[in-house]
């Protein structure tokens, strides 16, 4: 049989998993997220979210990966056979987060071009809904292709499938220890720059500024939680199958620190970086700051511009090193993201990583094009905002129960990671997956449950106007249940490969 890979080394595993965890989530979403959850009074909940849930369940990812050997559907089906369909639930949303990440990526591709001559104009609004993603359909009907969309995506496919090709040292650990870098050079460079513009200070003020009311609010640790979350890839399959590939000898406990505190200092860069140029704005045009605030899209592809625009100089300069900062950090995610499926299908059905990547890849690539359509953009926030709701927290939920009370694993898992790191695990990694993690998910579950099945349906996502009722109620409640009904069908499959353990894997050492 073939062996299964390997990483080369340990710094080539931080770094991929590293690379993995900072994606768009750090530079778009963090900013706006600790901003309006009471600014600095948010790093409190944060905090505690890292640490008691974050931190923990990649301590709990990494072990199940280095002991099962195994993608997320193998790793789980050797804990228990019952559980293999939770792997391939991960797997899927994975599968549904790649067909549109790509397509945000390609985006910033686009954007990093534009910087050379200032393309988007004064009406930086009109320009990327109208003149760039031709945005003129009704909810729920794509148009036709828009090729400065269609273009950089496949090109984006072509390099994520590329060195997915090339294997997991030659090709994965190779591109993020380039890519992650350069990723942090670029970004020290933007924040050096934002940070001494005029007006930065009024804006670092508005994003630390605490508000210690904030903190009784359910509603902002719920947010802390989502952050952590999807920040550092956690219960997405993702971890789960790139510790597999770690060497018998590896240290767990502290990788995980240092993918954790890795990714949490990159996020409150971004963060600082972000409102240093919120704050220049906002001075320039004499408003507040908060009327300037915002996340997501609309942050990187309209505020930005118009805050390039106004730059003092070197505008054409910065512009293409905050859209190739986007591009580096989206593709080193957007690897790990398509790598849980490339690998579950190589374990499941007995093919080649070629075969796998051409046809695991190649079928995100093809949904994706979805997203390069006239209505791509309402299809996008669709699939994101159902995804993100019940794809993340709710695969987190069962994963820390099915571990921590129904198949009582985490002794078992703290004996093999303590026999291998430095740092020991203690009563606080139990308490924290036994106790804390499941209350706070399951009231976040509980919250999102109601308000998603008592609401009224239309424009649930709460950007881009309306849509209607019934695009968001089938779309969305589409992509959510079927990834666990198409989850449920391929663990019901057989296996072409025997998933048994061949050697016993828990001693540890050579
Ligand atoms: N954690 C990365 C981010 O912050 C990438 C990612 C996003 C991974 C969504 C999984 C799901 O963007």
């Amino acid at each position: 049989m073939e062996t299964r890979s390997q990483w080369g080394t340990r710094a080539g595993f931080i770094m991929a998993a590293v690379g993995s965890a900072i994606g768009l989530g750090n530079i778009w979403r963090f900013p706006a997220v600790a901003y309006e959850n009471g600014g600095g009074a948010f790093f409190i909940p944060y905090l505690f979210a890292l640490l008691t849930a974050g931190i923990p369940i990649l301590i709990m990812e990494f072990t199940m990966g280095h002991k099962y050997k195994g993608s997320a559907p193998l790793t789980y089906r050797r804990i228990n056979k019952k559980a293999e369909w939770v792997g391939w639930w991960a797997v899927l949303v994975a599968f549904v987060i790649s067909t549109y990440y790509s397509v945000i990526i390609a985006w910033a591709i686009s954007y990093s071009m534009f910087s050379f001559n200032l393309n988007w104009g004064e009406d930086t609004q009109a320009f990327l809904y109208g003149e760039y993603l031709k945005l003129s359909v009704d909810p729920g009907q794509t148009g036709s292709f828009v090729p400065g969309v269609l273009i950089p995506l496949i090109i984006v496919w072509i390099v994520v499938l590329g060195i997915l090709f090339k294997g997991v040292k030659k090709g994965i650990e190779v591109a993020n220890r380039i890519f992650i870098p350069a990723l942090v050079i670029i970004f020290l460079i933007i924040v050096i720059r934002a940070v001494t513009l005029p007006g930065a200070l009024t804006g670092l003020e508005a994003f630390f500024e605490p508000d210690f009311s904030k903190i009784l609010d359910p509603t902002v640790w719920v947010a802390a939680y989502g952050q952590i979350f999807f920040s550092l890839s956690i219960a997405f399959a993702i971890m789960i199958t790139y510790s597999s590939y770690l060497p018998k000898k590896s240290d767990i406990t502290n990788n995980a620190f240092i993918t954790g505190f890795g990714n949490s200092s990159f996020e409150l860069l971004a963060g600082i970086g972000v409102f240093s140029v919120l704050g220049f704005m906002a001075v320039q045009q004499g408003v507040p700051v908060d009327e300037v605030v915002k996340g997501g899209v609309g942050l990187a592809f309209i505020v930005f511009p118009q805050i390039i625009n106004e730059f003092p100089a070197f505008k054409e300069l910065f512009g293409f090193l905050f859209f190739a900062s986007l591009v580096l950090a989206g593709l080193t995610s957007l690897m790990s993201i398509t790598e849980t499926y490339v690998a579950g299908l190589v374990d499941k059905f007995k093919i080649s990583r070629t075969k796998a990547v051409l046809f695991g890849g190649g079928l995100a690539a093809l949904v994706s094009l979805l997203f390069a359509t006239q209505g791509g953009l309402l299809f996008l926030d669709v699939a994101d905002y159902y995804i993100n709701q019940f794809g993340v927290a709710f695969v987190g939920l069962v994963e820390v129960v099915l571990m921590a009370w129904v198949f009582r694993k985490l002794g078992e898992f703290k004996t093999h990671a303590n026999e291998i790191s430095d740092i020991r695990l203690g009563s606080w990694w139990t308490v924290s997956l036994g106790v804390i993690t499941p209350i706070v998910l399951g009231y976040m579950m509980f919250g999102l449950f109601k308000e998603n099945l008592l609401k009224e349906f239309d424009n649930a996502t709460g950007n881009y106007g309306e849509y209607g009722d019934t695009f968001i109620l089938f779309s969305g409640w589409a992509v959510a249940v079927g990834a666990v009904i198409v989850a449920i069908v391929l663990a019901v499959i057989k296996w072409k490969s025997n998933p048994e353990l061949e050697d016993d894997s828990s001693k540890g050492g050579e």
